[in-house]
């Protein structure tokens, strides 16, 4: 069955026709909203944790935090994608750092070495005999979380029954056509913004913009000439100015024509959704010539890392596009953090020609003046291109935190039961 936003079994919102302004400015600023989101959004969502080439191998894992909830995904030995929390079931250090390939098979837990099996098994542990006499180790498998996989991406959820399903069948018809493991890896980049996350992602989905803080750059479309399509609670992105749908801008896929890139085999019609925005926090940007994943991690309530890697052709030229072959080449490259910051850009950013700056530039604009007490968010523009996905993005956040009516009080965490919303 289909709900009213797109979604097979999925609850979500419709794209409403006269939007307007859902969240207080209490939700871009304050703190105890910004550890609501982490633990009750973000800790019950699906968090992008790397693509299946990351995890090739038996033993090849990822770790990635969801919220507050540090999470690791591996391939096991018969090739099955597993995920735990990555927390030692002694006394609960944290296991393994970044990602890569883990030795012989095995978890072990640099505190006391407690060690585990690629399947979360409790298989050793030091001066058992003396120390723990009486351990049933079958009691001390790693926690497990959930794992899925869409299009070629991984994603992970705190809670082992999350439905993944349910979250990505309202997405099956209209996926990307790239595939990765056509395409080499690129660039990694880390941008530190200093703006409330959904401050960047509501500027992502705004389709109003484009044609004025991007005029010298992606040139529009404008508000009437490209659509937010509605997909349960994920947004789907083209621009509709040739009459059809279209995954870039006009005026780019024009001069994409002299730069020299390659089209991706299976992607050169353009054809398909140029953006998807999944909910809460992924961003996939789909062209004819790369495919980019970019994650918003959270990081306190007006600090945001949007964490980015780029596919291309293998062979082509598609990295010049940054303006750098190598990360350190790229204008606004910090050595000292290896991260990108508005700060340590040589020109304006409206100087560079790089509309990711732009976005970046008026996105902490847009936190500074919120941190004013006389802040007032006025009108929101109509239209599926305009400002209508803003309004529709803050009502999926608040299905995540608003109290169940009649709810009793958690009296031991001291907040408010929460709305589970869907499985998803
Ligand atoms: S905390 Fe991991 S072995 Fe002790
Ligand atoms: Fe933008």
């Amino acid at each position: 069955m289909r709900n009213a936003a797109g979604g097979r079994g999925w609850p979500g919102h419709a794209m409403p026709d006269q939007p307007a302004q859902q969240l207080p400015r209490d939700a871009y600023v304050d703190r105890a909203w910004f550890e609501r989101e982490r633990r009750d959004l973000f800790g019950r969502c699906w968090t992008c944790a790397g693509v299946a080439q990351d995890l090739a191998k038996s033993g090849d894992y990822v770790t990635v935090k969801a919220g507050d909830y540090p999470l690791m995904v591996l391939r096991n030995g018969s090739g099955t994608l597993r995920a735990f929390h990555n927390l030692c079931r002694h006394r609960g250090t944290e296991l393994v750092e970044g990602s890569g390939r883990l030795e012989r098979a095995r978890i072990s837990c640099p505190y006391h070495r407690w060690t585990y099996d690629l399947d979360g098994s409790l298989r050793a542990v030091p001066m058992r005999a003396r120390c723990f006499a009486d351990l049933d180790t079958s009691a001390y498998s790693l926690l497990p979380a959930a794992v899925g996989e869409l299009g070629g991406l991984i994603f992970v959820n705190p809670d082992p029954h999350a439905d993944f399903v349910a979250w990505q069948a309202a997405l099956e018809s209209v996926l990307w056509p790239l595939r990765f493991e056509r395409m080499s890896a690129g660039l990694e980049l880390t941008y530190e913004i200093h703006c409330n996350w959904k401050v960047f992602l509501e500027n992502a989905i705004d389709g109003y913009h484009l044609a004025y803080l991007h005029s010298e750059t992606l040139g529009g479309p404008r508000a009437d000439r490209n659509v937010w399509d509605v997909h349960g609670r994920h947004l789907v992105w083209y621009s509709t100015e040739t009459g059809r749908k279209t995954c870039l801008p006009e005026g780019i896929a024009r001069a994409g024509g002299d730069s020299g890139q390659l089209p991706i085999e299976g992607a050169e019609s353009g054809e398909y959704g140029g953006v998807f925005v999944l909910f809460p926090n992924t961003i996939v940007t789909a062209t004819p010539t790369e495919l980019i994943v970019s994650r918003l991690d959270a990081v306190t309530a007006d600090l945001t890392h949007l964490h980015t890697r780029v596919w291309g052709r293998k062979g082509g030229e598609w990295r010049r596009w940054l303006g750098g072959e190598n990360v350190e080449d790229i204008p606004g490259y910090d050595p000292a953090s290896g991260l990108l910051r508005l700060s340590c850009l040589e020109q304006h950013p409206l100087e560079i020609g790089d509309f990711h700056w732009e976005d970046v530039w008026i996105c902490e604009k847009l936190q500074r003046s919120l941190r004013s007490p006389a802040y007032r968010c006025g009108l929101l523009a109509a239209g599926a291109g305009a400002e209508a996905p803003l309004e529709f993005f803050q009502r999926n956040v608040l299905d995540y935190l608003t109290p169940v009516p009649g709810s009793t009080q958690d009296s031991s965490a001291g907040q408010p039961a929460i709305a589970a919303p869907d499985g998803g």
